[in-house]
């Protein structure tokens, strides 16, 4: 482990009853008219939580919620999160209006050791995303020590993800730490054979991603709508799909990346077609050279799924970001079900290490039914993927030894 993780904490600071942590978390979490409908994130949070109070630390929670740009904006408010907060964690916790200066002071050394504060929306302060020195020194004055404990920010350079850190001792937090381990398993230090999978709607997004895997995996399947970029790229006539035209040469490039490499590329062989995305709507299997000008791709067919199966049973680890088709419309979820349980059972019999993660991944994995039976499923989004992409996340990078 090259990270500082909360064991090296009380060694270093000796003990920690008494002193405040500062907690960066990630509470960025769905919201409808100012209730929380997703309490993933908040869950993920409470081990770290949960030790620091067990350490008699008072414990202040830092965090973003949507993009207020260094306004005060009152619809973006950390407050709805309190509550849901305080039922999971069986106790109260306290918030404070802003994240710096006198308010937050107050509410701090009004703290019994082992109390949480919920600290207001770090970016309602401009110094935050410009991770201006100034702000985040404001934000150090309130702490002994800091935690990072939110992986799914750590591709920001702001102030309350990586400027803070520099300033009082700092720590990864243990869903942070998971999150690492399981990111390492996967991809930094895995168990080979290795096999990815990369699904969603388009190439154009995910050209780094993909450069970076060919680059170390033994088998990368492309999956979702991208995969009718490379399927017209090698001249398939994919009707009325989805496809980027314009990102033919840059697919036919990583395609021939990936034979320079050794990298064994898994595209569709047959596919799922209707001629709208609707429930219910008639749909059809249809060979390469049998998609008509109306049809649509909107899923895996059978055999590619079949395929995709046995590169698992051949894998000892599984990467995954994205579904195979248009999940969330039954019956272009097959495949993407398909795959998952499949992935599942391996896994349950100790037989692949599955990391999944990124945009649509974890809905479409809930919809499965299998995210609690996978090794790690990562609740970010863009940190997973600039992960994937092989690039250094500075909130990462600052909590290096
Ligand atoms: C997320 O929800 O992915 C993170 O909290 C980052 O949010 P951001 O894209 O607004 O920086």
């Amino acid at each position: 482990m090259t990270f500082r993780t909360l064991d090296d904490a009380p060694k270093d600071l000796g003990d920690l009853a008494g002193k405040t942590a500062l907690v960066r978390v990630d509470f960025n979490v769905p919201m409808e008219d100012g209730r929380v409908t997703d309490d993933t994130r908040l869950r993920v949070a409470l081990p770290t939580i949960n030790k620091l109070r067990d350490a008699g630390a008072k414990v202040a929670l830092l965090a973003h919620f949507d993009r207020p740009k260094g306004e005060r904006v009152p619809s973006m408010s950390l407050k709805p999160v309190v509550e849901p907060l305080e039922t999971l964690l069986g106790a109260p916790v306290r918030f404070a209006e802003d994240c710096v200066g006198d308010e937050a002071k107050a509410v701090l050394a009004d703290l019994d050791p082992g109390g949480v504060v919920l600290l207001e929306n770090v970016r309602f302060h401009k110094g935050e995303e410009k991770n201006d020195p100034a702000f985040a020194q404001q934000l150090a004055d309130l702490g002994d020590l800091y935690v990072n404990d939110a992986f799914s920010a750590a591709h920001r350079a702001h102030a309350s993800t990586e400027g803070v850190a520099h300033l009082i001792p700092a720590y990864a937090g243990e869903s942070m730490r998971r999150e690492l381990d399981a990111l390492d398993a996967a991809l930094g230090n895995p168990q080979k054979p290795v096999l990815g999978i990369v699904g969603g709607s388009k190439v154009s997004t995910k050209l780094d991603l993909l450069q970076n895997l060919v680059d170390k995996l033994d088998r990368l399947a492309i999956g979702g709508g991208m995969a009718n970029t490379f399927l017209h790229a090698q001249g398939v006539d994919i009707g009325g799909s989805l496809c980027e035209k314009d990102l033919a040469d840059t697919a036919r490039a990583i395609m021939e990346e990936a034979r320079a490499k050794g990298c064994e590329l898994l595209l569709p062989v047959d596919v799922v077609v209707a001629q709208e995305i609707k429930p219910g709507v008639e749909a059809g299997v249809r060979a390469l050279d049998r998609i008509a000008p109306e049809d649509k791709i909107l899923d895996a067919g059978p055999e590619t799924t079949a395929r995709l199966k046995r590169a698992m049973d051949l894998s000892k680890t599984l990467i995954w970001n994205g579904p195979l088709g248009v999940f969330e419309v039954p019956p272009f979820d097959t495949a993407t079900v398909e795959a998952a349980r499949h992935a599942a059972e391996l896994t349950k019999a100790g037989k692949l290490v599955a990391v999944a993660g990124g945009g649509d991944t974890v809905a479409a994995l809930n919809h499965a039914g299998v995210s609690d039976d996978m090794t790690f499923v990562s609740t970010a989004g863009g940190a997973f993927l600039e992960w994937m992409e092989g690039k250094p996340l500075p909130g990462v990078e600052a909590l290096k030894r």
